[in-house]
Protein backbone atom coordinates (compact mmCIF):
# COMPACT_ATOMS: atom_id res chain seq x y z
CA UNK A 1 0.00 0.00 0.00
CA UNK A 2 1.18 3.26 -1.22
CA UNK A 3 1.09 5.64 2.02
CA UNK A 4 1.13 9.65 1.73
CA UNK A 5 2.96 10.26 5.36
CA UNK A 6 2.43 13.20 8.19
CA UNK A 7 -0.63 14.42 6.60
CA UNK A 8 -3.23 16.11 8.58
CA UNK A 9 -6.42 16.14 9.27
CA UNK A 10 -8.74 18.41 11.01
CA UNK A 11 -12.47 17.56 11.35
CA UNK A 12 -14.23 20.91 12.27
CA UNK A 13 -17.92 19.85 13.65
CA UNK A 14 -15.81 16.86 15.63
CA UNK A 15 -18.25 16.50 18.27
CA UNK A 16 -21.51 16.23 15.97
CA UNK A 17 -23.43 13.62 14.57
CA UNK A 18 -21.99 13.28 11.29
CA UNK A 19 -18.14 13.23 12.59
CA UNK A 20 -19.62 10.50 15.15
CA UNK A 21 -21.15 8.02 12.81
CA UNK A 22 -19.86 8.56 9.24
CA UNK A 23 -16.34 10.92 9.72
CA UNK A 24 -14.39 9.71 12.35
CA UNK A 25 -15.70 5.76 11.57
CA UNK A 26 -14.49 6.04 8.10
CA UNK A 27 -11.07 7.41 9.05
CA UNK A 28 -10.75 4.09 11.43
CA UNK A 29 -11.92 2.21 8.77
CA UNK A 30 -9.30 3.31 6.44
CA UNK A 31 -6.92 2.95 8.98
CA UNK A 32 -7.99 -0.65 10.22
CA UNK A 33 -7.41 -1.61 6.60
CA UNK A 34 -4.31 -0.22 6.11
CA UNK A 35 -4.98 2.73 3.71
CA UNK A 36 -4.54 5.62 6.09
CA UNK A 37 -0.78 6.16 7.32
CA UNK A 38 -0.33 5.92 11.14
CA UNK A 39 1.61 8.41 10.88
CA UNK A 40 -1.28 10.73 10.04
CA UNK A 41 -2.27 13.51 12.61
CA UNK A 42 -6.16 13.75 13.21
CA UNK A 43 -7.11 16.69 14.93
CA UNK A 44 -10.94 17.20 16.07
CA UNK A 45 -12.16 20.87 16.12
CA UNK A 46 -15.34 22.19 17.73
CA UNK A 47 -16.83 24.44 19.90
CA UNK A 48 -17.46 21.98 23.24
CA UNK A 49 -14.95 22.29 25.64
CA UNK A 50 -13.57 18.39 25.49
CA UNK A 51 -10.18 17.43 26.33
CA UNK A 52 -8.36 14.60 23.90
CA UNK A 53 -9.48 11.68 25.84
CA UNK A 54 -13.44 13.08 25.47
CA UNK A 55 -13.85 12.77 21.81
CA UNK A 56 -11.56 9.47 21.79
CA UNK A 57 -14.28 8.43 24.00
CA UNK A 58 -17.80 10.05 22.13
CA UNK A 59 -16.39 8.64 18.87
CA UNK A 60 -14.74 5.21 20.18
CA UNK A 61 -18.28 3.28 20.05
CA UNK A 62 -19.00 3.86 16.17
CA UNK A 63 -16.16 1.87 15.13
CA UNK A 64 -16.80 -1.63 12.99
CA UNK A 65 -14.20 -3.78 13.95
CA UNK A 66 -13.20 -6.36 11.39
CA UNK A 67 -16.36 -9.42 11.30
CA UNK A 68 -17.25 -7.84 14.70
CA UNK A 69 -14.05 -9.67 16.40
CA UNK A 70 -12.25 -7.19 19.25
CA UNK A 71 -9.34 -5.72 17.95
CA UNK A 72 -8.72 -3.22 20.41
CA UNK A 73 -4.59 -2.72 19.17
CA UNK A 74 -5.83 -1.40 16.37
CA UNK A 75 -8.54 1.23 17.83
CA UNK A 76 -6.17 1.90 20.43
CA UNK A 77 -3.16 2.75 17.88
CA UNK A 78 -6.00 4.98 15.92
CA UNK A 79 -7.36 6.85 18.57
CA UNK A 80 -3.95 7.74 19.79
CA UNK A 81 -3.22 9.39 16.20
CA UNK A 82 -6.28 11.86 17.72
CA UNK A 83 -6.20 14.98 19.68
CA UNK A 84 -8.76 18.16 20.18
CA UNK A 85 -8.68 21.93 19.84
CA UNK A 86 -11.57 23.72 21.17
CA UNK A 87 -12.67 27.28 19.47
CA UNK A 88 -15.27 29.02 17.46
CA UNK A 89 -15.95 28.74 13.90
CA UNK A 90 -15.90 32.62 13.41
CA UNK A 91 -13.00 34.57 15.18
CA UNK A 92 -9.14 33.62 14.70
CA UNK A 93 -8.56 32.05 17.95
CA UNK A 94 -9.30 28.62 17.43
CA UNK A 95 -7.53 28.87 14.34
CA UNK A 96 -4.21 29.83 15.90
CA UNK A 97 -4.73 27.07 18.30
CA UNK A 98 -4.70 25.02 15.35
CA UNK A 99 -1.85 26.49 13.10
CA UNK A 100 0.59 25.93 16.44
CA UNK A 101 -0.44 22.45 16.59
CA UNK A 102 -0.37 21.94 13.06
CA UNK A 103 3.22 23.44 12.19
CA UNK A 104 4.44 22.00 15.29
CA UNK A 105 3.61 18.49 13.60
CA UNK A 106 4.91 19.25 10.02
CA UNK A 107 8.62 20.86 11.66
CA UNK A 108 9.03 17.88 14.15
CA UNK A 109 8.51 15.41 11.01
CA UNK A 110 10.40 17.90 8.58
CA UNK A 111 7.72 18.00 6.21
CA UNK A 112 8.20 20.28 3.30
CA UNK A 113 5.20 20.31 1.75
CA UNK A 114 2.43 20.40 3.84
CA UNK A 115 -0.82 17.99 3.18
CA UNK A 116 -3.75 18.86 5.11
CA UNK A 117 -7.14 18.01 4.67
CA UNK A 118 -10.07 19.66 6.22
CA UNK A 119 -12.85 18.38 6.68
CA UNK A 120 -16.04 20.36 7.75
CA UNK A 121 -18.57 18.26 9.16
CA UNK A 122 -20.72 21.28 10.15
CA UNK A 123 -23.78 23.27 9.17
CA UNK A 124 -23.77 25.50 5.94
CA UNK A 125 -24.18 28.57 8.03
CA UNK A 126 -20.25 28.23 9.41
CA UNK A 127 -19.06 27.02 6.13
CA UNK A 128 -17.60 30.44 4.90
CA UNK A 129 -16.66 31.41 8.33
CA UNK A 130 -14.68 28.30 8.96
CA UNK A 131 -13.31 28.59 4.84
CA UNK A 132 -12.40 32.16 5.74
CA UNK A 133 -10.13 31.49 8.20
CA UNK A 134 -8.72 28.49 6.96
CA UNK A 135 -7.22 30.60 3.70
CA UNK A 136 -6.30 33.22 6.14
CA UNK A 137 -4.38 31.27 9.06
CA UNK A 138 -3.74 28.15 7.36
CA UNK A 139 -3.25 28.23 3.87
CA UNK A 140 -0.25 26.47 2.62
CA UNK A 141 1.61 27.53 -0.77
CA UNK A 142 4.23 24.87 -0.54
CA UNK A 143 2.37 22.12 0.12
CA UNK A 144 -1.47 21.57 -0.94
CA UNK A 145 -4.94 21.68 1.06
CA UNK A 146 -8.02 19.69 0.37
CA UNK A 147 -11.45 21.10 1.82
CA UNK A 148 -14.25 18.53 1.93
CA UNK A 149 -17.61 20.11 2.17
CA UNK A 150 -21.15 17.96 2.94
CA UNK A 151 -24.30 18.98 1.93
CA UNK A 152 -26.75 20.90 1.34
CA UNK A 153 -24.93 22.68 -0.84
CA UNK A 154 -27.50 25.37 -0.52
CA UNK A 155 -31.34 25.42 -0.17
CA UNK A 156 -32.52 26.43 -4.05
CA UNK A 157 -30.60 27.87 -6.89
CA UNK A 158 -30.16 31.11 -5.80
CA UNK A 159 -28.79 30.07 -2.24
CA UNK A 160 -26.46 27.75 -3.97
CA UNK A 161 -24.94 30.28 -6.26
CA UNK A 162 -24.65 32.87 -3.50
CA UNK A 163 -22.07 29.90 -1.15
CA UNK A 164 -20.58 28.97 -4.23
CA UNK A 165 -19.28 32.83 -5.34
CA UNK A 166 -18.34 33.04 -1.69
CA UNK A 167 -16.29 29.96 -1.71
CA UNK A 168 -14.70 30.57 -5.30
CA UNK A 169 -12.33 33.20 -4.27
CA UNK A 170 -11.21 31.67 -0.85
CA UNK A 171 -10.58 27.91 -2.56
CA UNK A 172 -10.11 26.71 -6.11
CA UNK A 173 -12.65 24.12 -7.35
CA UNK A 174 -8.90 21.72 -7.33
CA UNK A 175 -9.05 22.52 -3.47
CA UNK A 176 -12.74 21.81 -2.94
CA UNK A 177 -14.19 18.18 -2.33
CA UNK A 178 -17.86 18.38 -2.32
CA UNK A 179 -19.03 15.12 -0.46
CA UNK A 180 -22.37 13.46 -1.79
CA UNK A 181 -21.67 10.23 0.15
CA UNK A 182 -23.96 8.48 -2.67
CA UNK A 183 -20.95 8.12 -5.26
CA UNK A 184 -18.79 6.55 -2.35
CA UNK A 185 -20.89 3.84 -2.56
CA UNK A 186 -19.71 0.55 -4.44
CA UNK A 187 -22.58 -0.44 -6.79
CA UNK A 188 -22.50 3.54 -7.35
CA UNK A 189 -19.03 3.40 -8.57
CA UNK A 190 -19.80 0.42 -10.18
CA UNK A 191 -22.04 2.25 -12.77
CA UNK A 192 -20.13 3.66 -15.60
CA UNK A 193 -17.49 0.40 -15.57
CA UNK A 194 -20.87 -1.79 -15.95
CA UNK A 195 -22.12 0.22 -18.65
CA UNK A 196 -19.35 0.85 -20.78
CA UNK A 197 -17.52 -2.27 -20.50
CA UNK A 198 -20.48 -4.71 -21.26
CA UNK A 199 -21.10 -4.45 -24.95
CA UNK A 200 -24.46 -6.08 -24.70
CA UNK A 201 -25.51 -3.44 -21.66
CA UNK A 202 -23.70 -0.53 -23.74
CA UNK A 203 -25.55 -1.04 -27.10
CA UNK A 204 -28.95 -1.81 -25.58
CA UNK A 205 -28.62 1.48 -23.46
CA UNK A 206 -31.42 3.27 -25.36
CA UNK A 207 -34.81 4.49 -26.41
CA UNK A 208 -35.03 1.48 -28.82
CA UNK A 209 -34.26 -0.92 -26.61
CA UNK A 210 -35.33 0.54 -22.66
CA UNK A 211 -39.13 1.17 -21.59
CA UNK A 212 -38.89 2.70 -18.38
CA UNK A 213 -36.26 3.46 -15.89
CA UNK A 214 -36.65 3.75 -12.40
CA UNK A 215 -34.39 5.19 -9.41
CA UNK A 216 -35.59 4.10 -6.06
CA UNK A 217 -34.98 4.95 -2.73
CA UNK A 218 -37.39 3.58 0.41
CA UNK A 219 -36.52 3.83 4.10
CA UNK A 220 -38.43 1.76 6.83
CA UNK A 221 -38.49 4.90 9.23
CA UNK A 222 -39.37 8.62 9.50
CA UNK A 223 -38.19 11.79 10.63
CA UNK A 224 -38.52 10.73 14.34
CA UNK A 225 -35.65 13.52 16.24
CA UNK A 226 -34.96 15.47 12.90
CA UNK A 227 -38.46 16.10 12.11
CA UNK A 228 -37.56 20.57 13.14
CA UNK A 229 -34.55 19.96 10.29
CA UNK A 230 -36.06 18.18 7.79
CA UNK A 231 -39.27 20.21 7.79
CA UNK A 232 -37.60 23.17 5.69
CA UNK A 233 -35.56 20.31 3.62
CA UNK A 234 -38.14 17.62 2.68
CA UNK A 235 -37.29 14.55 1.09
CA UNK A 236 -36.60 16.15 -2.75
CA UNK A 237 -33.96 18.28 -0.94
CA UNK A 238 -32.97 15.50 1.18
CA UNK A 239 -31.87 12.72 -1.07
CA UNK A 240 -33.36 13.23 -4.79
CA UNK A 241 -31.62 16.51 -5.51
CA UNK A 242 -28.24 15.02 -4.46
CA UNK A 243 -27.97 11.21 -3.89
CA UNK A 244 -30.61 9.92 -6.67
CA UNK A 245 -29.73 13.12 -9.11
CA UNK A 246 -26.30 11.59 -9.07
CA UNK A 247 -27.33 7.79 -9.73
CA UNK A 248 -29.62 8.50 -12.51
CA UNK A 249 -26.60 11.03 -14.08
CA UNK A 250 -24.29 8.25 -13.90
CA UNK A 251 -26.90 5.80 -15.42
CA UNK A 252 -27.94 8.37 -18.59
CA UNK A 253 -24.35 10.17 -19.41
CA UNK A 254 -22.55 9.69 -22.68
CA UNK A 255 -19.62 7.73 -22.74
CA UNK A 256 -16.22 9.69 -21.20
CA UNK A 257 -13.40 9.70 -23.41
CA UNK A 258 -11.59 8.33 -19.69
CA UNK A 259 -11.84 8.05 -16.16
CA UNK A 260 -10.41 11.19 -15.77
CA UNK A 261 -12.07 13.23 -13.19
CA UNK A 262 -13.23 16.19 -15.40
CA UNK A 263 -14.12 14.12 -18.64
CA UNK A 264 -16.38 11.87 -16.13
CA UNK A 265 -17.93 15.48 -14.73
CA UNK A 266 -18.32 17.23 -18.05
CA UNK A 267 -20.39 13.76 -19.22
CA UNK A 268 -22.38 14.32 -16.64
CA UNK A 269 -23.31 18.07 -16.32
CA UNK A 270 -23.84 17.59 -20.33
CA UNK A 271 -26.22 14.95 -19.83
CA UNK A 272 -28.02 17.15 -16.63
CA UNK A 273 -28.31 20.26 -19.14
CA UNK A 274 -30.27 17.91 -21.54
CA UNK A 275 -33.07 16.95 -18.72
CA UNK A 276 -36.49 18.62 -19.38
CA UNK A 277 -37.93 20.92 -16.77
CA UNK A 278 -39.95 18.78 -14.30
CA UNK A 279 -43.69 19.34 -15.32
CA UNK A 280 -45.47 19.94 -11.72
CA UNK A 281 -48.32 17.75 -13.30
CA UNK A 282 -45.67 14.50 -13.46
CA UNK A 283 -45.65 13.95 -9.77
CA UNK A 284 -46.74 11.98 -6.52
CA UNK A 285 -46.37 13.62 -3.64
CA UNK A 286 -46.88 12.28 0.11
CA UNK A 287 -46.55 12.46 3.68
CA UNK A 288 -46.61 10.00 5.79
CA UNK A 289 -49.61 9.72 8.68
CA UNK A 290 -49.15 7.13 11.57
CA UNK A 291 -48.60 3.57 11.28
CA UNK A 292 -52.02 1.15 10.56
CA UNK A 293 -51.49 0.12 14.52
CA UNK A 294 -50.76 3.24 15.59
CA UNK A 295 -47.72 2.56 17.55
CA UNK A 296 -45.41 4.75 15.23
CA UNK A 297 -46.12 8.21 14.75
CA UNK A 298 -46.93 10.20 11.60
CA UNK A 299 -45.17 13.04 10.67
CA UNK A 300 -47.14 15.82 11.84
CA UNK A 301 -47.10 14.64 15.43
CA UNK A 302 -43.25 15.92 16.08
CA UNK A 303 -43.79 18.73 17.73
CA UNK A 304 -40.70 20.22 15.94
CA UNK A 305 -43.25 20.19 13.01
CA UNK A 306 -45.12 22.98 11.98
CA UNK A 307 -48.81 21.81 12.49
CA UNK A 308 -49.90 22.84 8.97
CA UNK A 309 -46.68 21.66 7.26
CA UNK A 310 -47.01 20.41 3.62
CA UNK A 311 -43.78 19.27 3.80
CA UNK A 312 -43.17 15.96 1.17
CA UNK A 313 -41.52 12.94 2.94
CA UNK A 314 -42.64 11.27 -0.55
CA UNK A 315 -42.26 12.04 -3.71
CA UNK A 316 -42.35 10.48 -7.40
CA UNK A 317 -40.90 12.51 -9.83
CA UNK A 318 -41.14 12.11 -13.46
CA UNK A 319 -38.14 12.89 -15.36
CA UNK A 320 -37.66 13.60 -19.60
CA UNK A 321 -34.19 13.97 -21.15
CA UNK A 322 -34.14 15.00 -24.46
CA UNK A 323 -31.07 13.84 -25.95
CA UNK A 324 -31.00 11.51 -28.79
CA UNK A 325 -30.17 8.14 -26.63
CA UNK A 326 -33.39 8.99 -23.84
CA UNK A 327 -35.90 10.84 -26.59
CA UNK A 328 -39.40 9.52 -24.86
CA UNK A 329 -37.90 7.44 -22.36
CA UNK A 330 -39.80 7.73 -19.30
CA UNK A 331 -38.10 7.84 -15.91
CA UNK A 332 -39.14 8.15 -12.14
CA UNK A 333 -36.97 8.90 -9.46
CA UNK A 334 -39.07 8.07 -6.32
CA UNK A 335 -38.27 8.69 -2.29
CA UNK A 336 -39.59 7.78 0.60
CA UNK A 337 -39.14 8.16 4.33
CA UNK A 338 -41.29 5.73 7.01
CA UNK A 339 -41.87 3.16 4.07
CA UNK A 340 -42.64 -0.95 4.51
CA UNK A 341 -38.77 -1.85 3.79
CA UNK A 342 -35.03 0.12 3.68
CA UNK A 343 -33.56 -0.31 -0.23
CA UNK A 344 -32.01 1.71 -3.06
CA UNK A 345 -31.98 0.04 -6.09
CA UNK A 346 -32.15 1.12 -10.28
CA UNK A 347 -34.56 -0.37 -12.47
CA UNK A 348 -34.44 -0.50 -16.03
CA UNK A 349 -37.40 -2.10 -17.88
CA UNK A 350 -36.35 -3.02 -21.13
CA UNK A 351 -39.37 -3.37 -24.06
CA UNK A 352 -41.31 -6.08 -25.29
CA UNK A 353 -40.02 -9.05 -27.98
CA UNK A 354 -41.81 -9.06 -30.60
CA UNK A 355 -44.93 -10.78 -30.81
CA UNK A 356 -45.93 -14.21 -32.63
CA UNK A 357 -43.88 -16.02 -31.07
CA UNK A 358 -44.27 -15.29 -27.96
CA UNK A 359 -48.09 -14.32 -26.51
CA UNK A 360 -47.11 -13.20 -23.06
CA UNK A 361 -43.20 -13.17 -22.28
CA UNK A 362 -42.33 -10.57 -19.38
CA UNK A 363 -40.29 -7.95 -20.49
CA UNK A 364 -36.47 -7.95 -19.63
CA UNK A 365 -35.57 -6.15 -16.28
CA UNK A 366 -32.08 -4.97 -14.91
CA UNK A 367 -32.27 -4.30 -11.22
CA UNK A 368 -29.34 -2.46 -9.98
CA UNK A 369 -29.10 -2.95 -6.09
CA UNK A 370 -27.35 -0.36 -4.74
CA UNK A 371 -28.47 -1.10 -0.81
CA UNK A 372 -29.03 -3.06 1.16
CA UNK A 373 -27.01 -6.19 0.17
CA UNK A 374 -25.19 -4.91 -3.17
CA UNK A 375 -27.00 -6.99 -6.53
CA UNK A 376 -27.23 -6.56 -9.96
CA UNK A 377 -29.83 -9.28 -11.47
CA UNK A 378 -31.38 -9.51 -14.89
CA UNK A 379 -34.59 -10.49 -14.86
CA UNK A 380 -34.64 -12.72 -18.19
CA UNK A 381 -36.52 -15.65 -20.44
CA UNK A 382 -35.51 -19.05 -20.43
CA UNK A 383 -37.30 -22.70 -21.47
CA UNK A 384 -38.33 -24.35 -18.18
CA UNK A 385 -35.81 -27.41 -18.49
CA UNK A 386 -37.72 -30.77 -19.49
CA UNK A 387 -39.63 -31.70 -22.30
CA UNK A 388 -41.74 -28.66 -22.50
CA UNK A 389 -40.94 -25.87 -24.50
CA UNK A 390 -42.02 -23.37 -21.69
CA UNK A 391 -41.34 -20.23 -20.48
CA UNK A 392 -40.08 -19.51 -17.19
CA UNK A 393 -38.68 -16.19 -16.23
CA UNK A 394 -35.39 -16.58 -14.21
CA UNK A 395 -32.47 -14.43 -13.99
CA UNK A 396 -28.53 -13.86 -14.49
CA UNK A 397 -27.67 -12.88 -10.61
CA UNK A 398 -24.82 -10.65 -9.36
CA UNK A 399 -25.29 -10.76 -5.59
CA UNK A 400 -22.21 -9.61 -4.11
CA UNK A 401 -22.58 -11.82 -0.47
CA UNK A 402 -22.25 -14.78 -2.90
CA UNK A 403 -19.65 -13.72 -5.95
CA UNK A 404 -17.26 -11.90 -3.24
CA UNK A 405 -16.11 -13.22 -0.56
CA UNK A 406 -13.24 -12.12 0.28
CA UNK A 407 -13.30 -8.73 -0.43
CA UNK A 408 -13.72 -5.40 1.50
CA UNK A 409 -16.54 -3.48 0.27
CA UNK A 410 -15.34 0.31 1.96
CA UNK A 411 -18.60 2.19 3.24
CA UNK A 412 -19.46 5.44 1.20
CA UNK A 413 -17.19 7.79 3.66
CA UNK A 414 -14.13 5.45 3.53
CA UNK A 415 -13.96 5.18 -0.25
CA UNK A 416 -14.29 9.30 -0.31
CA UNK A 417 -11.92 10.36 2.19
CA UNK A 418 -9.22 7.74 0.41
CA UNK A 419 -9.84 9.74 -2.74
CA UNK A 420 -9.54 12.91 -0.87
CA UNK A 421 -6.39 11.98 0.33
CA UNK A 422 -5.19 11.05 -3.00
CA UNK A 423 -6.60 14.34 -4.73
CA UNK A 424 -8.77 12.31 -7.02
CA UNK A 425 -12.08 14.35 -7.64
CA UNK A 426 -14.43 11.93 -9.95
CA UNK A 427 -16.28 10.97 -6.85
CA UNK A 428 -17.34 14.57 -5.48
CA UNK A 429 -19.57 16.97 -7.10
CA UNK A 430 -17.97 19.79 -9.54
CA UNK A 431 -19.60 23.21 -8.97
CA UNK A 432 -21.02 23.25 -12.07
CA UNK A 433 -23.33 20.50 -11.32
CA UNK A 434 -24.57 21.74 -8.80
CA UNK A 435 -25.43 24.60 -10.31
CA UNK A 436 -27.79 22.59 -13.22
CA UNK A 437 -29.02 20.19 -10.70
CA UNK A 438 -30.73 23.15 -8.77
CA UNK A 439 -31.56 24.92 -12.08
CA UNK A 440 -33.56 21.47 -12.26
CA UNK A 441 -35.14 20.98 -9.04
CA UNK A 442 -35.83 24.77 -7.63
CA UNK A 443 -39.07 25.22 -9.92
CA UNK A 444 -40.24 22.40 -8.65
CA UNK A 445 -39.38 23.23 -4.59
CA UNK A 446 -40.58 26.81 -4.96
CA UNK A 447 -44.24 25.30 -6.28
CA UNK A 448 -44.45 22.93 -3.89
CA UNK A 449 -43.29 25.49 -0.84
CA UNK A 450 -45.31 28.51 -2.57
CA UNK A 451 -48.63 29.65 -1.49
CA UNK A 452 -50.54 27.63 -4.24
CA UNK A 453 -48.49 24.05 -2.96
CA UNK A 454 -50.47 20.99 -3.16
CA UNK A 455 -51.60 18.70 -0.01
CA UNK A 456 -49.66 15.90 -0.12
CA UNK A 457 -51.30 12.66 -0.18
CA UNK A 458 -51.33 10.99 3.25
CA UNK A 459 -49.58 7.46 3.33
CA UNK A 460 -49.29 5.09 6.53
CA UNK A 461 -45.92 4.93 8.36
CA UNK A 462 -44.87 1.25 7.01
CA UNK A 463 -46.85 1.52 4.15
CA UNK A 464 -45.80 0.95 0.34
CA UNK A 465 -46.26 4.31 -0.87
CA UNK A 466 -49.39 7.08 -1.01
CA UNK A 467 -52.00 5.49 -3.44
CA UNK A 468 -51.56 6.10 -6.90
CA UNK A 469 -48.08 4.57 -7.02
CA UNK A 470 -49.08 1.70 -9.37
CA UNK A 471 -50.75 4.06 -11.74
CA UNK A 472 -48.26 6.85 -12.05
CA UNK A 473 -45.95 3.71 -12.85
CA UNK A 474 -47.99 1.87 -15.57
CA UNK A 475 -48.53 5.44 -16.57
CA UNK A 476 -44.03 6.09 -17.05
CA UNK A 477 -44.00 2.93 -18.99
CA UNK A 478 -43.52 0.51 -16.16
CA UNK A 479 -45.13 -2.76 -16.87
CA UNK A 480 -46.02 -5.14 -13.64
CA UNK A 481 -45.70 -8.85 -14.27
CA UNK A 482 -48.67 -11.24 -13.10
CA UNK A 483 -48.48 -11.26 -9.47
CA UNK A 484 -46.63 -14.08 -7.79
CA UNK A 485 -45.25 -14.80 -11.59
CA UNK A 486 -41.37 -13.89 -10.45
CA UNK A 487 -39.70 -13.44 -7.32
CA UNK A 488 -35.62 -12.97 -6.97
CA UNK A 489 -34.59 -15.70 -4.60
CA UNK A 490 -31.88 -13.95 -3.23
CA UNK A 491 -34.05 -11.15 -1.76
CA UNK A 492 -31.62 -11.89 1.57
CA UNK A 493 -28.47 -12.49 1.70
CA UNK A 494 -27.00 -16.16 3.36
C1 LIG B 1 -28.70 11.62 3.96
C2 LIG B 1 -30.07 12.13 4.29
O1 LIG B 1 -28.03 12.49 3.10
O2 LIG B 1 -28.82 10.36 3.32
C3 LIG B 1 -30.79 11.15 5.21
O3 LIG B 1 -29.96 13.38 4.94
C4 LIG B 1 -30.80 9.78 4.56
O4 LIG B 1 -32.12 11.57 5.47
C5 LIG B 1 -29.41 9.38 4.14
O5 LIG B 1 -31.31 8.88 5.53
C6 LIG B 1 -29.41 8.08 3.36
O6 LIG B 1 -28.10 7.64 3.23
P1 LIG B 1 -27.77 6.08 3.27
O7 LIG B 1 -26.33 6.00 3.02
O8 LIG B 1 -28.19 5.60 4.61
O9 LIG B 1 -28.61 5.50 2.19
Amino acid sequence: VHFEKHVVITVFGASGDLSKKKTFPALFGLFREGYLSPTTKIIGYARSKLSDEDLREKVRPFFKKPNGAEDDSKVEDFLSMISYISGPYDSEEGFLKLKEVIEKFESEKKVEAPQRLFYLALPPSTFIDVCSQLKKILYTESGHQRIIVEKPFGHDLDSATELQEKLAPLFSEEELYRIDHYLGKEMVKNLLLMRFGNTFLNAAWNKENIQSIQVIFKEPFGTEGRGGYFDSIGIIRDVMQNHLLQVLTLLTMERPVSFDPESVRDEKVKVLKAFAPIDFDDILIGQYGKSADGNKPGYLDDDTVKQDSKCVTFAAIGFKIANERWDGVPIVMRAGKALNEGKVEIRIQFKRVASGMFTDIPNNELVIRIQPNEAIYLKMNAKTPGLANENQTTELDLTYSERYKNYWIPEAYESLIRDALYGDHSNFVRDDELDVSWKLFTPLLNYLEGPDAPQPKSYEYGSRSPAGLSEFLAKHGYTFSEPGSYQWPVATPK
